[in-house]
């Protein structure tokens, strides 16, 4: 269990399969996710297994099951993972859990996992993941738009990084 300042990062329990499938089939969350542009966690779990992944599940300290945080292809040699998060249950969406869960999962992949860099993929249109992640450190390094039947959509990418030996030494 790794704890921020709202919420508990857990590992996933039989019991927690119910909810995450029904956000696995939530449209307008997938919508928001890009599931059929940017990344198919389905998908992705189905080819890759856990091997180079880690899923953990959101809770809020009162125990209520909010979301999911995971880092996927995660590469040993380079130290780098990319992250995918959600919250599915929208009346917790906007009150700080997801800045919350992402500096706490930040704190895993740094601390605990050793890695060096962790970054993301998110539609420039969906402004609140931005903000969340600009919150926690991540910075945009580059934006492609990508041509789809129904239109165009651009796709930020963002990098956190590592805090350096001498920042953690002045905490
Ligand atoms: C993206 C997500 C993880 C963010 O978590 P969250 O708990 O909702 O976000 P937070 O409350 O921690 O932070 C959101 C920030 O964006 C701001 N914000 C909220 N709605 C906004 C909007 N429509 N436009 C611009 N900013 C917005 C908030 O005010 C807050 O910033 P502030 O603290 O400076 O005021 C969560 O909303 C989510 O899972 N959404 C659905 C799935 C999704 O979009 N996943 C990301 C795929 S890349």
């Amino acid at each position: 269990m790794y704890e921020g300042e709202s919420v508990v990062l857990r590992p996933v329990l039989a019991m927690d399969e119910p909810l995450l499938q029904e956000w696995d089939s939530d449209t307008e969350l997938n919508a928001l996710m890009g599931t059929d542009v940017l990344v198919d966690l389905q998908d992705h779990y189905l080819t890759d297994g856990t091997r180079n992944s880690m899923r953990l599940i959101i809770q809020t300290k009162g125990g209520t099951v909010i979301g999911n945080v995971d880092l996927i292809r995660i590469h040993w040699r380079p130290r780098e993972a990319e992250m995918v998060i959600r919250i599915g249950r929208r009346e917790y969406w906007g009150k700080g859990y997801g800045t919350d869960a992402v500096n706490v999962l930040l704190r895993v992949a740094f601390s605990l996992l050793g890695l060096k860099s962790v970054y993301l993929r998110v539609y420039r249109s969906n402004a609140r993941a931005v903000r969340c992640y600009e919150k926690c450190g991540f910075r945009k390094e580059g934006m492609i738009t990508r041509r789809l039947p129904h239109g165009e959509v651009q796709i930020v990418l963002m990098r956190a990084l590592a805090p350096t030996a001498e920042a953690v030494a002045a905490g």
